[in-house]
């Protein structure tokens, strides 16, 4: 009761405590704000043409399951053609879907269900970079009629001392060693923030910002509910006046010269620019919806950048931005990392973007990073899961982590050979040949050797599995007292100890849930949460009690190791 009324003076006064918000706003919550999106390598969900590779057909076919799990949204990974340098991000047609995923028909057929399905689909756009094999590259190479400046191009610099010619600035790519390479046809040098064959679009030209423009149309007249916004910080460098390129300076942060961390990117990423073009995107969107009626097309932006320059993507008052810069804050825990750690992590996220803007995300994982079940051990998927979909805000699963895939020890092979490959391995579906991802006799990476153990089919039949957990999050997620974190209901997060987490989450209609999550390995006594009666509703594998047990949280309640738990008190 102490707690209801706590919540309701502070929504009559306006005040928000450290950890601890009340939102009087009367807004509607948009579709996207609370939604459970779904990221889909697209090579490696569903092969339906038994050639060991995931295709489009294969994810039509399973788009229902995404229905069954209670998910609002899927982003899939590039499906455009491409010389696969980089699986798909590097683009040669960025209206044109690769034969090793489909046709456009194919891709048509997969709107189609998804919208029978109440699904949406939102799409990868890569705008920093094209493949080298892009025609406008080689018209780029050639010169030819209005494309000489759409890359970033330069002569270089000629040594004092030695004479010869040298790149223009010292900048590394991501992917480690100079970011210019020399162009022998068009004798100049080019700049690739990523790998040699990922040229980088010149987005001072406004020809590109058409061309891309036209991307982004095209996609949306076909449907499509979205985009998922690549590499969205290196999008533009500075160059100085005289058309030269500054140096970056050392970072300290690594004496490996060929090395992306060893320079502060202080001109390579987050420029000025970015964030108008992330306003002159969502103006493009707004403008579309307004003559296409229908929902809100949203963007998510791939930001590896400080929340402040995140706050100015999402927007700055006047304009509006990307919808969902991605918060990747969560997936920087490691196996070590405690209760209070965590809560340390949501406030740098909460403290500036809810506090600003009323508005959060929670990515899970991705392509390019390790699973959970690796980064943290098997024992705490479940752990993330009730953490990312209790917290306000939109929740975004990486395909697998909701059955708790692991990252698998793959070898080089003549298809791949990326130290990224571990997180991107078939789906496994069912403990059948090869997951029942593909009847092909290899699958392009290959199968955990625990898939027997760790996959749906099995996970369906199994009381508190990581699935069952995760089906029941997202019932839970879509009820109104998780729903209400804008309209009329509160949230808060603590450390109640340096282990234990506790999430509350009400709504005005006397409905209150307390999750309380053990990310330690001892069992832990707590005393004090409250002194109301509450029912359990959802419980994890390690936990010693039923759904429907009741506790009395005015005496004391003991969390096992690893226990996650949601709480549900009806007055
Ligand atoms: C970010 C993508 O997530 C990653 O997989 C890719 O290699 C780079 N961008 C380059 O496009």
């Amino acid at each position: 009761m102490l707690t209801r009324l706590l919540l309701v003076l502070a929504a009559l006064l306006f005040v928000a405590t450290p950890h601890f918000t009340v939102a009087a706003a009367v807004d509607d919550v948009d579709w996207w704000e609370n939604a459970a999106l779904y990221q889909i390598y697209p090579r490696s969900f569903q092969d339906s043409n038994g050639d060991g590779v995931g295709d489009l057909q294969g994810i039509t076919q399973r788009l229902a399951y995404l229905k069954e799990i209670g998910i609002t949204a899927t982003w899939l990974s590039p499906i455009f053609s491409s010389p696969m340098s980089d699986f798909g991000y590097d683009i040669s047609n960025f209206t044109e879907v690769d034969s090793i995923f489909g046709t456009l028909d194919d891709f048509k057929a997969l709107m189609v269900q998804a919208k029978s399905l109440g699904l949406k689909i939102i799409l990868d756009f890569v705008p920093n970079h094209s493949s080298d094999e892009c025609e406008w590259f080689q018209k780029s190479v050639n010169r030819q009629d209005g494309y000489d400046e759409f890359y970033v191009w330069h002569d270089g610099k000629v040594n004092a001392e030695t004479g010869e010619r040298e790149p223009p600035s010292n900048w590394v790519s991501v992917f480690g060693g100079s970011q210019w390479t020399w162009h022998e046809t068009r004798q100049q040098y080019f700049l690739h923030q990523f790998q040699v064959k990922q040229p980088d679009l010149n987005f001072s030209n406004p020809m590109v910002r058409e061309h891309m423009l036209d991307v982004l149309g095209f996609w949306l007249d076909l449907g499509v509910d979205g985009f998922r916004i690549d590499a969205v910080p290196h999008i533009y460098e500075h160059r100085n006046a005289d058309g030269s390129y500054p140096d970056e300076p050392v970072s300290g942060w690594s004496s490996d010269p060929d090395s992306y961390d060893y320079h502060d990117h202080i001109y390579t990423k987050d420029q000025p620019d970015t964030v108008e073009l992330m306003y002159e995107w969502r103006d493009y969107l707004l403008k579309y919806e307004a003559e296409h009626g229908g929902e809100t097309r949203v963007l998510l932006a791939e930001a590896y950048s400080a929340v402040e320059t995140l706050s100015a993507y999402f927007g700055n008052g006047t304009r509006l931005g990307t919808q969902l810069p991605m918060n990747f804050q969560l997936m920087y825990l490691s196996g070590y990392s405690t209760a209070r750690d965590v809560v340390g992590n949501i406030d740098y996220w909460m403290n500036t973007m809810w506090a600003n803007h009323q508005t959060a995300n929670w990515v899970v994982g991705n392509h390019d990073t390790e699973r959970v079940s690796t980064r943290m051990g098997a024992h705490k998927v479940d752990l993330l899961n009730v953490i990312v979909n209790s917290l306000p805000g939109a929740s975004v699963t990486y395909y697998g982590e909701e059955i708790g895939m692991a990252n698998v020890e793959t070898e080089c092979t003549e298809i791949s050979c990326d130290n990224r490959d571990g997180e991107r391995t078939p789906m496994q579906w069912a403990p059948t040949k090869n997951g029942d991802f593909s009847t092909a006799e290899s699958t392009w990476l290959p199968l955990s050797t625990d898939f027997e153990r760790y996959n749906v089919r099995t996970e369906r039949g199994v009381a508190r599995s990581s699935l069952q957990v995760f089906k029941g999050l997202q019932q839970l997620k879509s009820s109104s007292a998780f729903l209400a974190f804008k309209q009329e209901g509160g949230f808060s997060y603590e450390a109640v100890t340096e282990q234990v987490l506790q999430i509350i989450r009400t709504n005005l209609r006397n409905e209150e849930y307390r999750i309380l999550v053990n990310m330690g390995n001892k069992i832990e006594k707590i005393t004090g949460l409250s002194n109301k009666v509450y029912e359990y509703i959802l419980v994890t594998a390690y936990s010693v009690h039923r759904p429907g047990e009741t506790i009395d949280l005015s005496e004391s309640i003991i969390l096992m190791p690893y226990e996650a738990i949601v709480l549900r008190w009806l007055a």
